[in-house]
């Protein structure tokens, strides 16, 4: 059972948030974040309407009840109605009457895919102040579960309403915003602006979470303090190196630096993830989900390109681990 600490002691206690990324952030992936000693771990977005309807792939997608804490269920959708009823759901199988690893439930209200957007989910709910103020009302008002909510800057350049709006969502009841410092017409283009994030976190009542390009300590380290964020959220960053996430939070703990892994710790964990995708997945699957992640494991190095095509030809694990032996030089 999760400590019960408010979501304020919780980034206190350690600032680091790992973001909410779909295909990404499954289980195999969030259990390595968590030995790294990342704080809170986001899932990746969950269909409130796929939830209602029983749908067992997307059940699936929740954590398990034997998963550590602490999590934070991001739930994508559109109606009042089906995201309160989602949150229930999630509430009683891993909220305060279930495992209890889930501390907080998020509304996803950034994200930029067409496909999300066209159906009036994500990002284009900043452009429904009143829609998005209703929606947290009815979450919070379904559950016990803090609520939170992940915004970009606004919809464009000429609509960066994050601050008014995110001082409504406060108002209705969310008890946490998580800002990615870019709009929606900018998808992951250009660089991300942290003044808003700023503003926010000086102005809203709630914890302030800010995100976007945080790639290394020192950036971690100078968003922190010219923002005064409660917590840091990393996504990309950590695609084939969460040890970011260990020295982040190393590093707010005040403990000194480690060094960056070697190769060989590389090799040995990029390994360990694919069989650990196995556990969970089998095998046909674990190779097809581990094509989106072993390239950032070998990002950088000489040989990666290739490597990657050579990596998508192969369909089995054993095959996998060999070649990744062979790149690596282990
Ligand atoms: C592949 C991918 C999938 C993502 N999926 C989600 C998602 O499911 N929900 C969400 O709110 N944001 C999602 N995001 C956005 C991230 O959570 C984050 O806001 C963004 O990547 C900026 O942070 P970063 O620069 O640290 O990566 C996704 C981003 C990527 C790259």
């Amino acid at each position: 059972m999760a400590e019960q600490l408010t979501i304020t002691e919780l980034l206190a206690k350690n600032p680091v948030v790992t973001a909410p990324m779909a295909g990404l952030t499954d289980r195999a992936f969030r259990e390595i974040l968590r030995e790294m000693g990342a704080g809170l771990i986001y899932t990746e977005m969950v269909s409130d309407m796929a939830l209602c309807y029983n749908n067992h792939k997307t059940l699936e997608m929740l954590p398990a009840a034997a998963e550590q804490g602490p999590l934070v269920v991001q739930l994508c959708g559109s109606a009042p109605e089906t995201m309160a009823q989602a949150a229930q759901i999630v509430e009683q199988l891993l909220g305060p009457a279930g495992a209890g690893n889930v501390v907080m439930l998020d509304i996803n209200m950034g994200c930029p895919a067409p496909k999300i957007v066209k159906n009036g989910e994500g990002c284009r709910l900043m452009q429904q102040p009143e829609l998005a103020e209703r929606l947290v009302a009815a979450v919070v008002g379904a559950v016990r579960l803090p609520v939170s909510v992940k915004l970009r800057l606004g919809w464009d350049a000429e609509n960066r309403n994050v601050l008014p709006l995110a001082e409504r969502l406060v108002q209705a009841g969310a008890s946490a915003v998580a800002i990615h410092g870019r709009t929606r017409e900018q998808f992951y283009a250009g660089q991300a602006d942290w003044q808003l994030i700023a503003e926010a976190a000086a102005r809203l009542p709630a914890p302030v979470i800010g995100n976007g390009d945080i790639a290394s300590v020192q950036q971690a380290a100078d968003r922190m303090a010219e923002t005064g964020c409660a917590g840091l959220m990393v996504g990309r960053g950590l695609l084939g190196n969460p040890w970011l996430a260990r020295d982040m939070a190393r590093h707010f703990a005040g403990l000194p630096p480690l060094p960056a892994p070697s190769r060989a710790e590389i090799c040995r964990l990029a390994c360990r993830h694919l069989r650990r995708q196995m556990e969970l997945l089998g095998e046909y699957m674990a190779v097809r989900v581990m094509r989106s992640h072993l390239p950032f494991y070998l990002k950088g190095l000489p040989g990666a390109a290739a490597m990657r095509g050579r990596l998508n030809g192969l369909n089995d694990a054993a095959a996998v681990e060999q070649a990744l032996r062979e790149f690596f030089g282990e």
